[in-house]
């Protein structure tokens, strides 16, 4: 009996040990990631290390494009590459694309050249409409955009 009791508390010991070990590691081994590599603890990154590190625009574009638009912004995905897409818009008023981003479906109907151009490549996949997106926040990321496509990003 009494050895029984002993032998259960080792192993109760060697137990808390592990978990400890185990622990400690994870620790270590999250405070050596860099600021925008995802987080252990919550599942993403943490936005203000983001803004601090990029600006506040890549967190938008994490948080609201980076579903569907590659980061590196040179692969087609769901939705195009859009380094070589800016540049596209840059031949329309600035306004043309801040209403595109808002509401891109808006900008077909009204037959914007670039918008009737892109959706003959990309229908019938539909872009998430962003009307709560202020001017500086789409300054922000378009910022972010021309940033991730400069090649030495
Ligand atoms: C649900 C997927 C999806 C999300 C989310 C999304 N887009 Fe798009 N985007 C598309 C698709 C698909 C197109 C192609 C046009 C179409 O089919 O409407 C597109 C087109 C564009 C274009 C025009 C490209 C060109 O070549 O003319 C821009 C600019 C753009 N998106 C920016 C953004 C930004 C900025 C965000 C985040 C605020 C965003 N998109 C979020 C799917 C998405």
């Amino acid at each position: 009996m009494e050895q029984q009791l002993v032998a259960i508390k080792i192993a109760l010991y060697a137990l808390l040990a592990a978990l400890l070990v185990v622990l400690c590691g994870a620790i270590f081994f999250e405070l050596d990631k860099k600021p925008d590599e995802p987080r252990f603890w919550c599942g993403t990154t943490s936005l203000a290390a983001l803004s601090a590190q990029y600006g506040p625009g890549k967190e938008l574009f994490v948080a609201n494009c980076a579903s569907c638009h590659s980061k590196n912004m040179r692969d087609n995905l769901t939705g195009p590459a859009l380094g070589p897409a800016l540049a596209a818009w840059s031949k329309y008023p600035r306004k043309d694309l801040y209403n595109y981003i808002r509401d891109s479906q808006k900008m077909l109907r009204k037959r914007h050249p670039q918008a009737v151009k892109t959706w003959k490549e990309y229908q019938p996949t539909v872009m998430n409409t962003f009307p709560g997106l202020t001017d500086q926040q789409i300054e922000d990321l378009l910022a972010y955009i021309e940033k991730a496509y400069q090649p030495s990003y």
